[in-house]
């Protein structure tokens, strides 16, 4: 499925992920608001999976809000970008990072406390397989940034709230037509 979307082995891209992780270029605006969305509904010792991670940017700005111990694991299909977050990472002993493709995630259903996911849905096919994907694995939460049809939209999805009690930014659970016609919504 994925085939015809590998375009994101540069080389050159990929050294600007690292060297953000690095802390060599400035945290990006979008890892910014994702850690700050995750601070209000994190709880301590909560699983966090950053599916499409590169090479482990937005970790440094999750540290930033919740400290140095959380349990984060990144997951990227590309080796070149789970190499270089290892790097950037090693002797670290309060992260992992794993290769793995969206489409078929090596994980149980509800496996980790929060899911995030960000700019990464907006160059695939098709919404629908992706995001029930990583509903599937969300035990609580999903969170993500992504720009729809030029504006960027960030929304948490989850569990144990009813749909019609919260903002049109939160959704149900293991629901994924809600968030679909959200951004169907929002494309419009
Ligand atoms: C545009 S980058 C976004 C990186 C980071 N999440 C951000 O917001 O800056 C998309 C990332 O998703 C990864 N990716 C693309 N398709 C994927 C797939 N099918 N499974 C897992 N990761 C994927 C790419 O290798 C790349 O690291």
């Amino acid at each position: 499925m994925t085939g015809n979307w590998q375009n994101w082995g540069d080389k050159r891209y990929a050294d600007i992920l690292y060297r953000r992780t690095r802390g060599e270029l400035p945290e990006i605006e979008s890892s910014k608001a994702v850690a700050r969305r995750i601070k209000a509904i994190w709880a301590s010792g909560d699983t966090i999976r950053d599916v499409g991670c590169g090479a482990g940017h937005y970790l440094v700005s999750l540290r930033r809000e919740l400290g140095s111990r959380l349990d984060y694991c990144g997951v990227d299909h590309l080796q070149h970008h789970i190499e270089l977050a290892r790097k950037a990472f090693e002797n670290d002993p309060h992260v992992r990072f794993e290769l793995a493709d969206l489409y078929k995630l090596p994980y149980a259903n509800s496996s980790f406390d929060i899911v995030t996911c960000n700019n990464l849905l907006q160059n695939l096919p098709a919404l629908r397989e992706p995001l029930c994907e990583l509903m599937r694995v969300a035990r609580r939460a999903l969170v993500m940034t992504t720009p729809i049809s030029f504006a960027r939209c960030i929304l948490t999805i989850r569990s144990s709230m009813p749909l019609a009690s919260h903002s049109n930014t939160i959704f149900t659970p293991h629901s994924p037509d809600n968030a679909l016609s959200f951004g169907a919504a929002y494309a419009s």
